[in-house]
């Protein structure tokens, strides 16, 4: 790696610091919090527990992976698993895209379904991000989690509607989410409609969900975005 890379690299992981420092100041005594997953969600998680120790911050987490359930123990949060909660007061995660209409692409941590489920429980879905994730529009491949058994069917239904799926492979191997499902990552180049994306792939039979958030479903969205000039907060109106 270029010493050029390198200092971008770690002018982006100061950036993820800075705004999931500004969402753990967010957070009031009492609440359920649902944690998001990825490295931005896991210094969310780690200002949080800093909170919960120094300031006996009472509050209890709602993960959306094993990955931030473990976080959430090594930093001392209680945690409570979603059926068991009466609410989620706000839900704080990241974003691998977000475009002008505040839609999101998720999922590149494979985490996306539980990510989902979580921010739709919440009462307040706050997303945390650097700038680097910012766009006009969705293009990037979406993340599409299937059951092993509808696989072949799921691969053609996509390239039906205009996609090229890519089996995801880890270290040699099919991906396996910790739902214990496989994710196509499917290539649509520009996505016009997200939300009708979004509806049209999860119509195919053995689909759980895909990575893509509309702004609509999300009536208490908010964008907090680290850039050169601090963090700025996203509405819309
Ligand atoms: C995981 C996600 C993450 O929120 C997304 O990948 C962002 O990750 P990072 O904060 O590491 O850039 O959707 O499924």
């Amino acid at each position: 790696m270029s010493a050029k890379t390198a200092k971008a690299e770690d002018d982006v992981a100061g950036l993820k610091k800075e705004v999931a420092k500004a969402a753990a100041e967010l957070i009031e005594n009492d609440s359920v919090v649902g944690l998001g997953s990825g490295s931005t969600a896991n210094y969310f998680i780690e200002f949080l527990g800093e909170r919960v120790r120094k300031e006996k911050l009472g509050i209890v987490g709602v993960p959306t992976s094993r990955a931030s359930e473990e976080a959430a123990k090594r930093f001392g949060i209680m945690l409570c698993a979603l059926d068991e909660c009466e609410r989620v007061d706000i839900a704080v995660d990241g974003a691998d895209l977000i475009d002008a209409k505040l839609n999101l692409l998720k999922g590149y941590g494979g985490a996306h379904v539980r990510e989902k489920i979580v921010a739709a429980a919440a009462k307040r879905f706050v997303v945390i991000a650097d700038y680097t994730k910012r766009c006009r529009a969705i293009s990037l491949p979406v993340p599409v989690e299937v059951l092993p058994f509808g696989l072949r069917l799921a691969e053609k239904k996509l390239a039906e509607l205009g996609g090229k799926p890519a089996l995801r492979m880890k270290e040699g191997r099919a991906f396996v989410s910790d739902n214990g499902n496989f994710i196509l990552d499917a290539d649509f180049g520009e996505i016009k409609s997200v939300k009708k994306m979004e509806e049209k792939i999860n119509s195919i039979p053995g689909v759980i969900d895909n990575g893509l958030f509309p702004f609509e479903d999300f009536s208490q969205l908010e964008v907090y975005i680290a850039g050169k000039d601090g963090v700025e907060r996203l509405r819309r109106r």
